[in-house]
């Protein structure tokens, strides 16, 4: 397979990868304006680009998803969720759906808290296992932190979301399995992020101090009790994102 990363501004992590020789791919949270480099990436890996995917409906950034989509001819995949509220065709991802890519698959996992809507993607590389390398946690769970939970206007039951969603859907998986999240240092998608882009969720486990919190109502006033300043321009750009601005 292929993998790569790509940083762009405010701390935003995009994602593309896919099987080299089946010539299939995926994009992931593309940022409005990085279209060209996912294109380029596609043309210089020999790969169709088969699925464009976001983790959520972005609050803190333009999504490039939806014109990347139209431009290569794949279908824009947010989680099924959001079929009543944007205002354009997605592919709903339901919780458990395998995407193929060749010999890589993606498993979409249902991860509400963040946003009702977040997902996060768990991928193997066949010709390796068929068990996950890597899972890609979105704006769910960062490297020493986790997402904010109030963008959604109820940050109690939202922060209590993000709790039930990490303890059942990603702490039960591989201590060895690598996580790359949605956002390094300088997001305000999360307080406390840590600059290095990539861990694994051992490592997490460890070190995260809201993992290490096995109390529910002690981790939903901890992080409450500690919510960055809301993004610049929040309300357009979640407009933009929903299909809803001129
Ligand atoms: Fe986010």
């Amino acid at each position: 397979m292929f993998f790569k990363q790509r940083s762009s501004a405010d701390g935003t992590l995009s994602y593309f990868y896919g099987c080299g020789g089946k010539g299939s791919a995926v994009a992931v949270d593309v940022v409005a304006g990085d279209e060209a480099w996912f294109v380029e990436e596609a043309q210089k890996a020999a790969v169709r680009i088969a699925f464009v995917i976001d983790t959520h409906v972005h609050a803190d950034h333009v999504s490039g998803g939806r014109a990347l989509a139209a431009q290569v001819g794949a279908p824009y995949c947010l989680h099924e969720s959001d079929a009543g509220k944007v205002h354009f065709p997605i592919r709903g991802l339901q919780d458990g759906e395998v995407l193929e890519t060749g010999n890589v698959i993606t498993k979409v996992l249902h991860t509400p808290g963040h946003t009702p809507d977040s997902i996060c993607l768990l991928v193997s590389d066949l010709r390796r296992s068929a068990d996950p390398w890597f899972v890609l946690t979105g704006d769910t769970l960062f490297v020493s932190g986790v997402g904010r939970p109030d963008l959604g206007g109820t940050p109690k039951e939202m922060a209590g979301r993000i709790f039930d969603s990490i303890h059942a859907k990603l702490l039960t998986l591989p201590d060895d399995l690598e996580i790359f999240p949605g956002h390094a240092a300088g997001s305000v998608c999360g307080a406390g992020l840590s600059g290095k882009p990539s861990s694994t969720i051992g490592f997490e486990k460890r070190w995260d101090p809201y993992l290490s919190m096995t109390d529910r109502d002690a981790f939903i006033r901890e992080l409450t009790a500690n919510i960055p300043e809301r993004p610049a321009e929040m309300a357009r750009i979640v407009a933009a994102n929903l299909g809803a601005a001129a």
